[in-house]
């Protein structure tokens, strides 16, 4: 049977991380996969989870299976209290039902599943560009993808006006991702008024948009980033939400996520619900325990959630600092990588990504000769600078931009 396999390509983002691993340049720097480091070039465990974690550990006295198998009510609360805020009227009304998912993946896959079985004529729309793995994740699930505009590489800024007429092509019932905030690749999220645009747009057309908010918290804030998200809820009955602790909560390797669906009604919702246990039941079955008692155990307690948002505000701030003086120590050696002249444009991206302009031999380049592991479409990782690596960073960048000008 497995004589005649060939070897798959690897992984856009996770490859990088592998072949990083293997590379015995000292100098080396990871800017690929999209993992919080702080000063120090580490990932550490968050305080307040470790906390948490020693709480489950002296109170655990089970590891049976979770049931339902969509997740606990005291997960399934937490997340919407993170997502909607405080009283919200989905959240009232019961409209609105979270599944507890494996990682922000698994619930992206949860959802293509969930379309796939029970609204098999679907279309799932991207933006042009979106994160590497949206389309083998989707289309793995069966959907029928298509692609709208969404990036002008020519002013590193939203196509807004492209994006709004290609959602015109965009037929009722179908389903468009968006990326809640901190847009993967690119660091370019709509404003306030775009997000409202494009609601009245998506509510005029009867289309149903299916967010990816995985980076909550790393923009400018728990609350300011999900504003684009909710003024959806407020124009739109129906939605999907995927979210992640990943990112937020540093618990990259323990698997924690939701998807959330917002229906016209509580029955409709209950109904979804039903569906979307069948579609866990044949994946994976249970979701694991460990990291969603993390989060809940964190989210119930008002004394670690605040020591939890205080955690998440230092990793936002660490990255906005990078931000700038990336921008700086490009400008201060004469290199520009904004199409207006300028790299101001790094500074008003969000989130962990700069999408820097550098193109596909320049990426590789940097790896080849500098041991600098950047993603293909030239996607920076920003959350992986320090004060220590930046010079290393910024001269070789200076030195590939030069060789090509
Ligand atoms: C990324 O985009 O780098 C992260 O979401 C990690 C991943 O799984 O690709």
């Amino acid at each position: 049977m497995f004589d005649e396999v060939t070897m798959a390509a690897p992984d856009a983002i996770l490859g990088l991380t592998e072949a990083f691993k293997k590379d015995p340049n000292s100098q080396k720097i990871n800017l690929g996969a999209g993992v919080y480091k702080d000063q120090n070039g580490r990932t550490p465990v968050l305080a307040s989870v470790k906390v948490a974690e020693q709480r489950i550990l002296d109170h655990e006295d089970t590891k049976t299976y979770i049931s339902p198998n969509s997740g606990t009510a005291e997960y399934a609360g937490c997340v919407q209290q993170i997502l909607f805020g405080a009283d919200h009227p989905i959240v009232s009304s019961r409209r609105a039902v979270s599944v507890h998912a494996p990682g922000g993946t698994g619930a992206l896959r949860l959802a293509g599943d969930y379309l796939k079985s029970n609204h098999s004529s679907t279309t799932l729309w991207l933006s042009d560009p979106t994160w590497a793995n949206h389309g083998g994740v989707f289309e793995a699930a069966g959907l029928k993808i298509k692609t709208f505009p969404y990036f002008d590489a020519s002013t590193n800024s939203l196509a807004f006006d492209r994006m709004i007429k290609g959602f015109a092509q965009i037929a009722p019932g179908d389903v468009v991702l968006l990326h809640a905030c901190c847009h993967n690749p690119t660091g370019v999220d709509p404003t306030i008024e775009q997000w409202q645009q494009m609601a009245g747009q998506l509510a005029k057309q009867g289309v149903v948009p299916l967010i990816d908010f995985a980076y909550q918290g790393f923009g400018d804030g728990l609350e300011q980033d999900a504003t684009g998200m909710r003024t959806l809820c407020d124009h739109l009955p129906e939605l999907l939400i995927c979210s992640s602790f990943s990112k937020n909560f540093a618990l990259y390797n323990e698997r924690v996520g939701a998807l959330t669906v917002v229906a016209g009604s509580s029955a409709a919702a209950e109904a979804v619900l039903s569906r979307l246990k069948v579609c866990v039941r044949r994946n994976y079955s249970t979701p694991p325990a460990h990291g969603s008692s993390i989060v809940t155990t964190v989210l119930q307690d008002r004394e670690l959630r605040r020591q939890w948002e205080s955690e998440l505000k230092q990793m936002r701030d660490r990255i906005n600092g990078m931000r700038t003086l990336f921008a700086d120590s490009l400008s201060a050696r004469g290199v520009v990588l904004g199409s207006d002249g300028e790299n101001g444009f790094i500074i008003r991206q969000r989130g962990m990504f700069s999408f820097s302009g550098l193109g596909k031999e320049q990426v590789q380049v940097l790896r080849e000769r500098y041991s600098i592991y950047i993603v293909g479409g030239g996607r920076i990782n920003v959350a992986g600078m320090t004060v220590q690596n930046m010079d290393n960073l910024c001269d070789a960048i200076a030195a590939v931009v030069r060789e090509d000008g």
